[in-house]
């Protein structure tokens, strides 16, 4: 696509056109382009009064990344203090506690684990919970709801529906019982700027803590699921990080471009009619940004599609671009970097039980991460 079609159109129900774009320098244009809008209801006019008051609204329609200046702003400005790098790195101590714990309990299982499911996967949970104020021992009620909601398009309706109802429900009784007995936690901080009414307005509260949650359960157990496993591909390179933990900070960057966690934007809405490659993206047409094909650009990256660890400088997309650029990268990092620290300085002679091409990969909608990696 990238070398014969970058600006790629398919059909989507109802008739309408869908684009996928591939090279980098046209995903950054997209990406900072104010012409295409994350708003459907200026495109296609308002919701309906029914449907904005659903469960599915109350999760969605106000998330921030579903939406776009000045009400992107806002919620933009209310969050970024509580995720900025010196924020994140008063964190550092208790992520590496975690880090540990997992990592001892795998000591015990006699040579043999799945690092998704002991690490990959509970690290970057049981942090999010803690930041968040969400029991801890939840946690596997949460994974089962993300794990419907990113995957919809495999699912029925009502499984989506009923998934999504339930969570409202769990947020409900978390929104009043922490009303009741505030806490020193991020969950408690967006309930008083609800009540400060000009910082969160409507269904913001639910659609901000449902977005974190679903953010902090899908995006960086992929970066370590997938970093692992292009280290395995790549068994030189495993070596040189093993022999100089000096270079995880680089090496993590270069995961995150190699296999993106995050393998597409989510979608925009084109404003106006625009022209891109001799083709026209028409004023409502949907239009997505493939990450992961921008990140093997050979037109911006020298030999994209081998893992150089000590890649510098590596301006890759992995957390988007623009004004939706991913709030949570400097948690990811410093998750990312504790993770293989540890990690390898625990197993050193870590390697896959099986075959590499043996594995199989998550079917989940813009999202690039194993089902497993024994
Ligand atoms: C946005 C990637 C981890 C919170 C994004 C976007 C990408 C991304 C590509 C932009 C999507 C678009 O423009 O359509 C990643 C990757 C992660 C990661 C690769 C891990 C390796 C996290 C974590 C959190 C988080 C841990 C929070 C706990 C968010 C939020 C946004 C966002 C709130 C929306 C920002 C906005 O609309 O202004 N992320 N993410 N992400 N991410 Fe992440």
């Amino acid at each position: 696509l990238r070398a014969d079609e970058p600006a790629h159109s398919f059909s989507l129900q109802g008739g309408r056109t869908g684009w996928l774009i591939s090279r980098y320098d046209d995903v950054v244009e997209l990406l900072k382009s104010s012409s295409f809008i994350k708003d459907q209801s200026k495109v296609f006019g308002a919701i309906s009064s029914a449907d904005a008051h659903s469960n599915e609204a109350k999760l969605f329609h106000n998330m921030m990344l579903n939406v776009d200046p000045p009400d992107h702003t806002r919620l933009r400005r209310l969050m970024q203090p509580s995720f900025n790098p010196k924020e994140m790195l008063k964190l550092a101590p208790r992520i590496e506690q975690i880090a540990d714990s997992l990592l001892k309990d795998m000591e015990h299982m006699e040579g043999s684990f799945d690092l998704i499911d002991e690490f990959a996967f509970p690290l970057p949970i049981i942090v999010i919970s803690e930041l968040l104020g969400v029991p801890v021992e939840d946690r596997h009620k949460f994974r089962k709801w993300s794990n419907t909601i990113v995957s919809a398009s495999e699912n029925e309706h009502s499984k989506f529906a009923e998934d999504v109802k339930a969570f409202v429900e769990y947020l409900d009784y978390l929104i009043k019982e922490r009303r009741e007995n505030p806490q020193n936690d991020l969950i408690t901080g967006l309930i008083h700027a609800e009540e400060e009414g000009d910082k969160l307005q409507g269904n913001e509260l639910y659609s901000m803590i449902f977005l974190l949650i679903i953010a902090g359960h899908e995006t960086t157990v992929n970066l370590i699921g997938n970093g692992m496993y292009a280290l395995f591909e790549h068994p030189k390179q495993l070596e040189l990080l093993k022999s100089d933990p000096n270079l995880t900070e680089t090496a993590i960057e270069e995961m995150l471009r190699f296999h993106s966690p995050v393998d597409s934007s989510t979608a925009r809405w084109a404003d106006e009619n625009i022209v891109l490659h001799g083709k026209t993206i028409q004023k409502g047409d949907m239009v997505i940004a493939s990450i992961s094909s921008a990140n093997r650009d050979e037109r911006k990256f020298k030999n994209p599609h081998l893992l150089d660890i000590t890649r510098k400088p590596n301006p890759h997309m992995a957390f988007g671009y623009g004004i939706h650029f991913c709030l949570g990268a400097p948690l990811a990092r410093l998750e990312g970097s504790i993770a293989f620290r540890k990690l390898l300085r625990a197993f050193p002679h870590i390697t896959p039980a099986g075959s590499l091409s043996d594995l199989e990969w998550r079917s989940v909608f813009l999202l690039r991460g194993l089902k497993e990696l024994p």
